[in-house]
Formats: C-alpha cells, structure tokens, sequence
C-alpha cells in the first residue's frame, strides 16, 4: 500500500531509519516509536501528504507522490485517509456532531450517531467544541477521523489525554473499525498502554 524510500526532510534528525526502504501493506498497524523529537509527527505528515515530501519516494497503491498536484493530492488525502492529530483541532463555535461532519465527504447522520454513541459522548452532541474537557475533545477529533470510512488511519499519540478506561475504549474503537474496513494504521506513540496492539514497530531514534 505505501512504499517509502529515502525519506529525508530538514526537520527529521534521523536518517537512517528512513534511508531504509519502508513498505507498508494493507490492513498492517504500525506503531511509529522513538524520542521526543525525533520526527514522528512530521513522518506523518508526510505520508498523509500534509507536509511536503522534500527528498525520497513515497507511493500510496502505486500513486507516487513527487508526481501528483495539489488537487490530486487534496482528492487522494479526502478519499483514503484519516488523520488523529496530536493537538486535535476542533473547531471551538461548533459543536461535537458539526465537528464529526466537517470532513465527511458523503453525509451519513446515523454513522456520526453511532460513532458519538462509541466515544461515550451521547447527551453531549451539542455542547462546543471549546467546552469540552482535553479527553472528550480527544475522543471527538478520533470520531472525527474516522467519518469517512477511511483506508488509511493515521493516529498521533491518539490517548496521550486519554485515562486508562478511555484509552481502551478508544484504542478498541480504532482498532474495530480498522478491522471492519480492512484499513491500514500508522500512529506514532509514546503510550507503553498500546504497543502490543500492534503487529509492526519502527523505532526512531534521536
Ligand atoms: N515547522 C518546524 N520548524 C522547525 N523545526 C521543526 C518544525 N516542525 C518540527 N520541527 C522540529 O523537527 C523535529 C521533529 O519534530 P516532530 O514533531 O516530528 O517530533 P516527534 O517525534 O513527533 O516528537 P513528539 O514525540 O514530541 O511529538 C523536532 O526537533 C522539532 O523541533
Ligand atoms: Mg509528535
């Protein structure tokens, strides 16, 4: 599904985990770990093709990414990925249901439902964004990542704000639905709680 090679960027401090060719197939879930610093977050970023790619190859089902414009990289990022950020950029005036709905590309009112119903937010669809607490907004932004259905899940540090009994129901809800659609996940942690979830590990080192 993803093939890496060569991977280099200005603000990755090291090369030689990602000067190794990285292929990455469907369905796999793969954990990103390493220091603070050492460049998950902005690897990411790259794959789901919201930094640029600044030096190497990326392909994503043989699409390589050095040859696509930014409409087509705009129509593959809303079609196949979903993206849990690390800082979870709701939108504060909107509530949690307009949240969810906000990258929906085709609406379906009874899956936002469902998915309200598995973060433990139901009673809460219209509280604001901005008065929610730091895991309930945490556990939108994840709702929110996976309205689409995505092909892709990419979770940044998804429980770094979550309790143990949130960080399982989330990691569970993440996992399901990877299961259900046969998706691919790439999450990056510091979070000892969910490493053995996962069927792949690249450490990074700083
Ligand atoms: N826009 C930027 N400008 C300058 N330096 C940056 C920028 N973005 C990231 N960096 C630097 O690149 C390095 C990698 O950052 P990144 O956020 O990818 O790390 P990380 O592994 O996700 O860390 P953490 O575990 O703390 O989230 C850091 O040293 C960071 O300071
Ligand atoms: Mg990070």
């Amino acid at each position: 599904m993803f093939n890496l090679k060569h991977i280099r960027h200005t603000y990755i401090p090291n090369h030689d985990v990602l000067s190794k060719d990285i292929r990455i197939e469907r369905g796999e879930h793969l954990l990103l770990l390493g220091p603070s610093g050492c460049g998950k977050t902005t690897l990411l970023n790259i794959m789901a093709t919201l930094l640029p790619l600044e030096s190497g190859e990326i392909t994503f089902d043989n699409k390589d990414y050095s040859s696509l414009s930014q409409a087509q990289k705009d129509t593959m990022r809303a079609e196949n990925f979903g993206f849990i950020f690390q800082r979870h950029h709701l939108i504060g005036h909107l509530n949690v249901v307009q949240n969810i709905a906000v990258t929906q590309t085709r609406k379906d009112p009874a899956y936002i439902k469902a998915l309200i119903r598995t973060i433990g937010l139901e009673g809460k669809e219209k509280q604001k964004a901005r008065d929610l607490s730091v895991g309930e907004a945490q556990r939108v932004a994840i709702a929110r990542a996976l309205a689409n259905r995505p092909n892709v899940i990419f979770a940044d540090e998804p429980t770094s704000a979550l309790d143990d009994s949130n960080t399982q129901n989330i990691i569970d809800l993440i996992f399901d639905q990877a299961k259900a659609t046969n998706a691919t996940i790439i999450a990056a942690t510091h979070d000892a709680r969910i490493k053995s979830r996962f069927n792949n590990i690249l450490e990074m080192s700083a």
